[in-house]
């Protein structure tokens, strides 16, 4: 596929709905999410069949948060000007591409890809010894290489799965990136060298692909840089039949991991649906008053006077987000000493996380009574999606030598 700037420069991600978004979300990823929309050409979408594969049994879940989600998105800042928004199962190409794909996946990549054994460990009220549920990073894989993604960002605990993506394509290149008569072409380029120099790309071609000796795989392609007497399409040739790839359909993305800090939750933990220390994006002042109100404290300060220390209170974790440098000396100092009694201590962090939620609650509420200016921005999102998605897969079907479809 030939790569425009736009589209190497495309990032991608998805988000299970799986239920109400929190103040975790918001951080780790939403804020990110509206930091590159601005700098890239970003596809946001909702991962409706990835919720699936793990809540076959409770799918009332993913039918309440698909919208909430998206609500919670724009909410927070994402731009329906500058991202694509769309969901999964409206763009059926995803599955055409996913169902291909599993034809080369090996189920040794699939069975060791750290996720799957974690979470079957996890999720033992559920039967996930699925068919789909083995096939999840697949399904991914799908999702980023259908729209030639270069950037994914993703939480760590998603980077096997972009690795996985970049196998696949890679494999998927190497069995039918070939143009017909790709290695005849390429035997007869390499006669046009001259026989000591033919010779030498041979010998360096074997090195790397019976040895993996990477070493001959730059002085191969240095020798092809030096050719003066072969065409570009016969050096493209020779540096796809050197490295084994042939030509590129697929295109490998890279992960970008989200360095937020860890939001820590109610309970000093991070912040997670699991844990229940959450608070959402919607939560009214009142609730936000009352929870961190009710927050644990370093259990030294039993009274008043008792000092205590900031670095074992979960309170002080959320001040570290919420703080400028004087609030957090103040807390700091005001602790130790026993200047300051918690609910002094909690007042400004109160203060703020509500002028942070406030804002997002309201937007909410205002997109609500307003349903569907949300679709509208959803079907927009998926009727360009869906183009970017057909073009991938003629592609895709005319590599594999299924375009006899098309006739
Ligand atoms: N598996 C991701 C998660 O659980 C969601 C997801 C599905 C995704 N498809 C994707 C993320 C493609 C990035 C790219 O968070
Ligand atoms: Fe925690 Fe603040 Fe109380 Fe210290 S003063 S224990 S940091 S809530």
């Amino acid at each position: 596929m030939s790569q425009s700037p736009a589209s190497r420069d495309r990032i991608l991600s998805g988000m299970r709905p799986t239920g109400r978004l929190h103040l975790g979300h918001y951080h780790g990823v939403l804020r990110n999410w509206v930091d590159l929309q601005a700098s890239h050409d970003c596809f946001f979408f909702v991962a409706d069949w990835h919720a699936l594969t793990t809540a076959y049994e409770n799918r009332e879940v993913i039918s309440q948060s698909v919208w909430d989600m998206v609500v919670d998105w724009l909410a927070t800042g994402v731009n329906p000007n500058l991202a694509t928004l769309f969901i999964q199962s409206r763009v059926m190409e995803h599955a055409e591409l996913h169902l291909l794909l599993s034809m080369i996946a090996p189920l040794g990549w699939l069975e060791r890809v750290p996720t799957y054994k974690d979470q079957i460990a996890e999720l033992r009220d559920r039967d996930l010894a699925t068919y789909g549920f083995l096939g999840y990073p697949v399904l991914q894989s799908a999702d980023i290489l259908i729209y030639g993604a270069s950037g994914v960002p993703v939480g760590e605990d998603q980077v096997s799965h972009v690795e996985l993506t970049r196998e696949l394509a890679r494999r998927f290149n190497h069995l039918f990136g070939r143009e017909p008569g790709f290695e005849d072409k390429a035997e007869s380029a390499i006669s046009k060298m001259g026989k000591k120099q033919a010779r030498l790309y041979r010998s360096l071609r074997r090195r790397y692909q019976e040895a993996g000796d990477t070493d001959a795989l730059g002085e191969g392609r240095a020798l092809l840089e030096s050719q003066q007497n072969l065409t570009i399409a016969d050096r493209a040739r020779l540096v796809g039949y050197l490295d084994g790839g042939g030509r590129n359909v697929l295109s490998e993305p890279e992960a970008l991991l989200t360095h937020s800090p860890r939001m820590p939750g109610l309970d000093g933990r991070k912040m997670s649906k699991s844990y229940g220390n959450t608070l959402s994006l919607r939560e009214s002042d009142a609730d936000i008053d009352r929870k961190i109100r009710t927050m644990p404290t370093d259990p030294a300060r039993v009274r008043r006077i008792d000092p205590g220390e900031p670095e074992k209170c979960p309170v002080f974790d959320l001040h570290k987000v919420y703080a400028d440098d004087a609030t957090r000396a103040w807390v700091e100092n005001g602790c130790r000493s026993a200047g300051i009694g918690c609910l002094d201590c909690k007042k400004p962090l109160i203060e703020a996380m509500q002028a942070e939620v406030a804002p997002i609650r309201e937007r909410a509420a205002a997109l609500e009574a307003d349903p569907g200016h949300v679709q509208q921005i959803i079907s927009d999102g998926c009727d360009r999606a869906r183009g970017v998605a057909r073009e991938t897969m003629t592609e895709v079907r005319a590599a594999i030598g299924l375009d006899y479809r098309q006739r």
